[in-house]
Formats: structure tokens, sequence, C-alpha cells
């Protein structure tokens, strides 16, 4: 199948040379073409450039794209999609004063997940998670990772991990698993935090690698979760099972996870909420991604990740929604993309550049998405008619998508 795209308004995000970590200034570099063309043929981006070398071949559709614009998928690193039912009572909760602390101590919270997940059968997590998978498909996301972590017990995490495999196989996006057995301490070993740990190392990263069912390693460092200690344990055991480390860190307290993470070449470090002149000197010529959620700060109502005065000092920033039950019920990248500007003072170039080309290499998925490069999967949106690509985050809240493409088809949930 051979489909030409002709009349471009602007073509998006456009890379001839293969870039993995855009940081600092260059991520303000966002290579456009006014007035162009893209060639598809199957899966892939083939060719582009501008309307007036439009090439006359012999193709099987040619899609006229007046007034409208072309940019890659948006790339969401940082999800947990597979949970069981929602958590509105917290929400609540939330509205009339409780903190999100306060609403886990009084066993809201992940524990309140967990306990919704262990009487969920896998079928009836696949459907739910399906639905959500689909709908943010349709809002423009082309690769995703989706956590366990609600599990917090050797059969329940193998169940959502192989729920996560499940939903890649079925769904023509790359959907990749992180293992979060250390999202929280499950009930029965409060009081024995290191019997959960061995759990952990001993009984589910064994067969996590047997199966195949994750990618990376994920743990909640943060006071009352998982503290320096543990999370290195946890890290160390999982690099000898293949995955490669994420931490969910600085959420609420900075206390060397940062540095911990990097030290342990870890590819991301997700929330980064509150950040010390520490944390940023740690992340400075590494290869670990710094990612902000700005969806989790917009609904807890507590700090954003301070990405302007991050990328001023040098650093890259990638953007992702943290889509869960408790903290981001929302996987909407153009509302990321949105309040990454609009709160978080970042340029549409920059907010662009941090959910494509950023999230890929968060991903580790840099080679085929993140761009329209030649050679890489021809995932991308194609919009209304829209004066700007600036419109996209100016015009926060409405859908300005007309269609999605994902491996040079158009799809439909
Ligand atoms: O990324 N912070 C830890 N974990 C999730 C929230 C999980 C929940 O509340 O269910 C997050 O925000
Ligand atoms: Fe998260």
């Amino acid at each position: 199948m051979k489909t030409l795209f002709t009349n471009i308004k602007t073509l998006v995000q456009v890379r001839e040379n293969e870039v993995q970590m855009l940081s600092g200034k260059n991520m303000q570099n966002l290579p456009i073409i006014e007035e162009a063309y893209l060639f598809v043929e199957g899966d892939v981006i083939v060719d582009y450039g501008k309307m007036e070398s439009c090439p006359t071949i012999k193709v099987d559709e040619v899609i006229d794209c007046s007034g409208k614009i072309i940019l890659p998928t948006w790339i969401d690193s940082h999800t947990h999609i597979v949970y069981a039912d929602h958590r509105e009572g917290e929400f609540v909760d939330k509205i009339k004063g409780l903190s999100y602390e306060e609403i886990a101590a009084k066993g809201g919270g992940i524990l309140n997940s967990a306990e919704k997940l262990a009487q969920a059968g896998e079928d009836e997590l696949f459907e739910q998670a399906a639905k959500r998978v689909e709908e943010v498909i349709m809002m423009g996301t082309g690769a995703l990772e989706i956590k366990s972590g609600y599990g917090l017990s050797t059969e329940n995490e193998l169940k959502m991990l192989r729920v996560i495999k499940r939903l890649n196989e079925h769904y023509p996006i790359p959907i990749i698993a992180t293992f979060l057995g250390a999202h929280a301490f499950p009930k029965k070993y409060l009081n024995k935090p290191d019997a959960y740990i061995q759990e952990i190392i001993t009984q589910m990263l064994p067969q996590i690698e047997k199966e195949k069912l994750a990618a990376f390693v994920d743990v909640f460092c943060e006071k009352n979760y998982f503290d320096l200690e543990q999370t290195e344990r946890i890290l160390v055991a999982a690099k000898k099972h293949g995955l490669t480390p994420k931490i969910h860190v600085n959420q609420f307290n900075s206390f060397g996870g940062v540095a911990l993470g990097v030290k342990h070449k870890a590819l991301s470090l997700d929330h980064l909420e509150v950040m010390t002149d520490a944390d940023m000197e740690a992340l400075k010529g590494s290869r670990t991604m710094p990612v902000a959620l700005p969806g989790c700060s917009f609904f807890l109502g507590i700090p954003y990740t301070p990405a302007r005065k991050m990328i001023d000092a040098g650093l890259p920033i990638a953007l992702a929604t943290d889509y869960n039950p408790g903290s981001s019920p929302s996987g909407n990248m153009n509302f990321v993309v949105a309040t990454a500007c609009i709160k978080m003072k970042m340029t549409p170039e920059e907010a662009i550049n941090a959910a494509t080309v950023n999230a890929a290499y968060a991903l580790g998925l840099s080679k085929n998405y993140g761009s329209i490069s030649k050679g890489k999967k021809a995932n991308f949106i194609l919009t209304k008619e829209i004066p700007s690509y600036a419109f996209i985050p100016y015009s926060f809240g409405n859908n300005l998508i007309k269609k999605i493409f994902v491996d040079g088809k158009e799809i439909n949930y």
C-alpha cells in the first residue's frame, strides 16, 4: 500500500538524522517543512519534501491535507493504564481538602487499587484497559508504556504484566511493560518490608524474566514508600534479570533518589515535582531522561516539575500522562503538552519535542518512533484545519485531531 499525503500545511518534527535526546537550547529546535508532501509505503515513511518537488508516482491513495498539519504521534512513556475500577470517592475527599498522603493513610491510594485489582480476573482487566488504550490512541498516542504496581503480590503483579503483554499483541502500537512491584508495601507486609522485597527479588523477577513480561523496572522512591536502600536493592536485582531502571522519584520529597537513578543508569526518572540544585547537578551530563507529568500536578494540585529551570540549565525533559486512577485519571497527551506550555512555561517547540523525540528516548524507541524520518514507522497525527502548530497547546482541551495513522493506516476505534 502506497499513500501520498499532499498539500500539508506544515509537516512537523522532520528529522533527516536520528536524534535521541534533545537538551537545553536544542529543545527549542523543531524542524518543519511548510507546504509539504509525505510519502508512505506499507508501515514506513519513505520520503517527504516541499510540495513543489512532490514526485509524480503511482500510488494507491492520495490524501489532500490542505490547511492541516501532520506531526508524529505522541509517545506516552509513563502510564498505569491497567487498573480495576475508579477512585472517584478519593477525588471527592481531595476536593474536601485531604492530601494524597492523607488519602493513602486512610486506606485509599495505591492499596485501594490493589484491593480492587485482586478481585478482577485477567479478562476483565484486559477489557477495561483495552478501552483506555483505544481512547488514548484516538487522542494521538502512538506508543505507550504501562506499569504493573497494583498487584503487589506475585500472582497479581504477573496478572497485570500478562494483561499488558496481551494489549501489546492486540494493538498495532508498541505497548511496553514496566514492572512496578515496588509501588507500595502491601497490607500484609507493612510490618515486614524486607519480606516483600524478598518476594519481589526471589519470586517476581525470575518469573518476569522467564516469561519476558517487562522491559523496565520502576520503584516508587518516596517517604512512606521505598527508601534509597530498598530502591537500590530492587534496581540491582532487576538489572540482573535484564530490566532497565526507571524511578518514580521526587514527587513529594527530595532525598537522593535522582543521584541514585543516575548512578544506576536509569533510562528515565519520572515526576521530579520537587527538585534541588543537587538533583539538577546529578542529572547533568547523564544519559537519563527526566520525565515531567503535568497531569498529575494539575490533578493533585502539587507543584509542577520546574521544566523551565531545568531546560535553561541545559537539561532535557520528556512529557508523559501518568494515566492512573489516583493521581492523573487522564491519558490525554494533548492536554499534557498544553499544560506544559501554560503552567511550566515550556514553548510549543519544547513541549512537542518533549512529547515526541525525548519521549521516544524515555521508552527506548528512538530508532523507529518520535519523528518524521525516512525509515521510521508511519505513525502520525493529521490535525483539523488549524493556523499553526502553536495552536495545539494554545487551544487547550479542544479536539484538533482529524485522523490518526498507525503503521501507515488510518485507525478508528
Ligand atoms: O505516578 N506516585 C506513585 N504512583 C502513581 C499514583 C498511583 C495511584 O495513586 O494509584 C503516580 O502518581
Ligand atoms: Fe506514575
